[in-house]
């Protein structure tokens, strides 16, 4: 694992656009995972930055988003479609019909999770995934469980990601109780993953998820056994991490 300590959000959001463009530029055509959330943000605008200079080109980059919330239209502003078109996909040189993601208002919600799955394995699998991490250590929808998820999936948001993510609603029962999203296997398999961290709110879920056991009370604690691990955090997140 490459673990990136660094002072502030500005910087992990630099550094992590770095990482991105340096990861394009090698592989033109790489398939990315993308988050949503305000953790990846920064690194959004600094990407369509580095796209608008010339210095990047997503011409023929292929996306897959992690989740979706069930029973949001496209043009419903909190839905995460909205989202990454607003702060990502209009402000940069990408082909639409190369984003995918998930629909929430399908009426085949199992077909959907899995033709979703068929399409990344057509696409010869996420080469990058990056990833923000919940306050209670969720990856993606994958909430604390007994077990690990396996593939994309629909899921039931729990209490505490519900209350956090009602700051982008106009009151918390607007809130989508069910979404749907990329399971555990769906995101170890992706050949490097990069995890993203900001602020003290994230600082237990940080510590847990390097330092503590690997367990699905902790979904990002899988993130261990990954091959290809790199992640970054900030003072505030890293806070709490043991130094040896
Ligand atoms: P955040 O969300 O980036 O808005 O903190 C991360 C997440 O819930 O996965």
């Amino acid at each position: 694992m490459e673990l990136l300590l660094v002072k502030n959000y500005e910087e992990l959001s630099l550094k992590a656009a770095e990482k991105v463009a340096d990861a394009v530029k090698s592989n033109p055509r790489i398939v990315l995972g993308l988050p949503t959330g305000s953790t990846p943000l920064g690194m959004y605008k600094e990407l369509i930055a580095m796209n608008k200079e010339g210095k990047i080109s997503f011409k023929h980059v292929v996306t897959f988003n992690l989740d979706e919330y069930e029973g949001l239209s496209k043009e419903d502003p909190n839905s995460y479609y909205r989202f990454m078109n607003d702060n990502f996909f209009r402000h940069i040189d990408i082909e639409k019909d190369n984003t995918n993601i998930l629909d929430g208002m399908s009426e085949d919600i199992e077909r959907e999770c899995r033709e979703y799955e068929e399409k990344i394995a057509k696409c010869g699998g996420i080469d990058f995934m990056i990833l923000g991490i919940g306050n209670n250590g969720h990856i993606g929808f994958n909430e604390p469980a007994e077990f690990f998820p396996s593939f994309t999936h629909r899921v039931k948001l729990t209490d505490s990601t519900i209350e956090a993510n009602s700051r982008f609603f106009d009151s918390i029962e607007n809130v989508p109780k069910y979404a749907l999203t990329m399971g555990i296997k769906s995101i170890m398999h992706c050949k490097k993953i990069m995890l993203l961290a900001s602020g003290k709110a994230k600082a237990e879920a940080i510590k847990g998820t390097l330092q503590g056991p690997i367990t699905p009370k902790l979904p990002a604690s899988v993130l261990q056994l990954h091959r290809n691990l790199t992640v970054i955090v900030d003072e505030e997140a890293g806070a709490l991490l043991k130094t040896v």
